[in-house]
């Protein structure tokens, strides 16, 4: 056990944590979209729509702000008028980035918005701009947002949505530098100028758009972006940052079977996530020192090899608590970066990498994941405050933090967030807040028996949300977090 006093400044608020933080997004991959979201409005799995029931009980559960669709990769090679209209007629496309099988397209436009309104989220749509071209792109939004008679609107009016729908977020692009188009960021920049210039907005609020980022820490990217576009014709510069336990692509590492020492590597590698949020934010604030242009981690989460006889294309993997541990390791450091980060989105909702629910069938489970997003809703729209988590530290050679933080406070509620990161060792917190005289506090844990402890259809509930009790004495609240665990404390005055 090792002791923790945990000092929080509640009365010097820093900044805002956008909802979207706590973002998702949804790619035609693998059993992301069909069978995982989308069965069909003929499926004997409930539905609405074709919309698996079950699954937007589940996002509207942990108040899932904004969904990104339709890629991914996927996005640089879609075209949007291949799903609308009549599903029996619309085209079926070779799904050139993930195993080359068949994209009807019956998810379609009209699909995805109709799921925005039913989850209560804001849509994200990722353009195309690596196979796709300037005018198709204007044409989508067109399609999408405009109020007046034009051949586009019709075209919507016939295929059964009279009114616009409500478009703010805005991806001009995806992966630029690799599966969008291989390009250089000089060149992307300027393509993102081209593109973004009749990218119009029609609806009450403006266009929040969003261009291509790095990859992970390549810092060179953000600076030629920030320099060549500025702060003027985009809203948003994206990041995309993977965990990948081994550091090595070609051999990264099993979702289940792993040592402790695999444990210990992959939360540090999701702990590099601090170092690459930092640098970037470093070269936005040279180039954008009123913080206009937001970060968008619009693609982040831990990837694993696929498990032997899984299609490798359909990036399935099982979630254990380790996901769930770095999970919130990354929300807790989006938290802290908040001044700057305007939304995150975990890849992905279903089925794919680090998913939040598995499908199989009718069957639906929560991942440790899903746990945690419910663990943190309490933040979404909070103002960040202070939190020194101490430094003790954890890991083979010392090198994590033990506890992860975060605190926030919203409507005089006080949410705090942390990991205990440690495998060996209970961390024993002892909560002191200037400024929040806490009244009443209540604590959640995710915790279970192992770090290898997942969900699985048999066993839906190994891994779940707890009661940890909580003392008070005096102002000082007093708990024991588990190793292995996430917990979120909320004090009400
Ligand atoms: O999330 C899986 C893939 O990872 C996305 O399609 C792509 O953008 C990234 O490389």
């Amino acid at each position: 056990m090792k002791h923790i006093d945990l000092h929080i400044q509640a009365d010097q608020p820093l900044s805002r944590i956008a909802p979207e933080i706590y973002g998702h997004f949804s790619e035609h991959l693998g059993t992301c979209m069909y069978g995982g979201i989308y069965v069909g409005a003929d499926s004997p799995i409930p539905n609405i729509n074709g919309v698996r029931k079950d699954v937007i009980d589940a996002f509207r559960q942990i108040r899932m702000p904004v969904l990104r669709w339709p890629g991914g990769c996927f996005a640089d090679d879609y075209h949007w008028r291949d799903g609308i209209g009549p599903r029996e007629q619309r085209r079926k496309r070779v799904s050139r980035y993930w195993g080359h099988i068949t994209e009807t397209n019956a998810f379609g436009t009209h699909d995805f918005f109709a799921l925005c309104e039913q989850i209560g989220c804001e849509p994200y749509l990722a353009g195309n701009l690596g196979s796709g071209t300037v005018q198709e792109l204007s044409d989508w939004i067109e399609y999408i947002t405009f109020d007046g008679d034009t051949d586009l609107t019709e075209l919507r009016r016939k295929n059964g949505r009279e009114q616009p729908w409500k478009l703010k977020y805005l991806g001009i692009g995806n992966e630029n530098w690799g599966c969008g188009g291989n390009m250089r960021p000089e060149y992307y920049a300027d393509e993102y100028k081209r593109y973004q210039s009749f990218c119009e907005s029609y609806g009450d609020e403006p266009l929040y758009k969003i261009a291509c980022g790095a990859n992970g820490d390549d810092f060179a990217w953000t600076e030629t972006l920030m320099s060549a576009v500025g702060n003027k014709l985009m809203n948003g510069l994206s990041v995309h940052y993977y965990t990948v336990p081994s550091g090595i692509w070609e051999k990264k590492g099993d979702c289940l079977d792993f040592t402790d020492a695999e444990y210990y590597a992959t939360v540090s590698r999701a702990l590099y996530m601090d170092t690459i949020l930092q640098r970037h934010i470093a070269i936005m604030d040279q180039y954008d020192p009123e913080g206009k242009v937001g970060l968008v981690v619009d693609e982040w989460g831990n990837w694993y090899d696929p498990a032997e006889g899984d299609n490798p294309h359909f990036l399935h993997q099982q979630s254990t608590m380790r996901d769930g541990v770095t999970a919130a390791v990354n929300l807790n450091l989006f938290n802290r970066y908040s001044k700057r980060i305007s939304m995150a989105n975990l890849a992905q909702a279903v089925n794919v990498l680090q998913a939040i629910l598995l499908t199989e069938g009718a069957g639906l489970i929560k991942t440790p994941t899903y746990h945690v997003f419910d663990l943190f809703k309490g933040h979404q729209g909070g103002m960040l405050v202070s939190a020194d988590c101490g430094d003790i530290r954890t890991g083979a050679d010392g090198e994590i933090q033990m506890l992860s933080c975060s605190a926030s406070v919203k409507d005089g509620v006080l949410t705090l967030t942390a990991a205990n990161c440690s495998l060996d060792d209970a961390a024993e917190l002892c909560i002191s807040a200037d400024g929040f005289a806490a009244a009443k506090a209540e604590a959640q844990v995710l915790s279970a028996d192992s770090c290898r402890a997942h969900n699985t259809f048999d066993k839906p509930d190994t891994v779940q949300l707890s009661a940890l009790p909580v003392t008070q004495d005096g102002s000082l609240l007093r708990l024991t977090v588990p190793p292995c665990a996430v917990v979120c404390v909320t004090a009400y005055t």
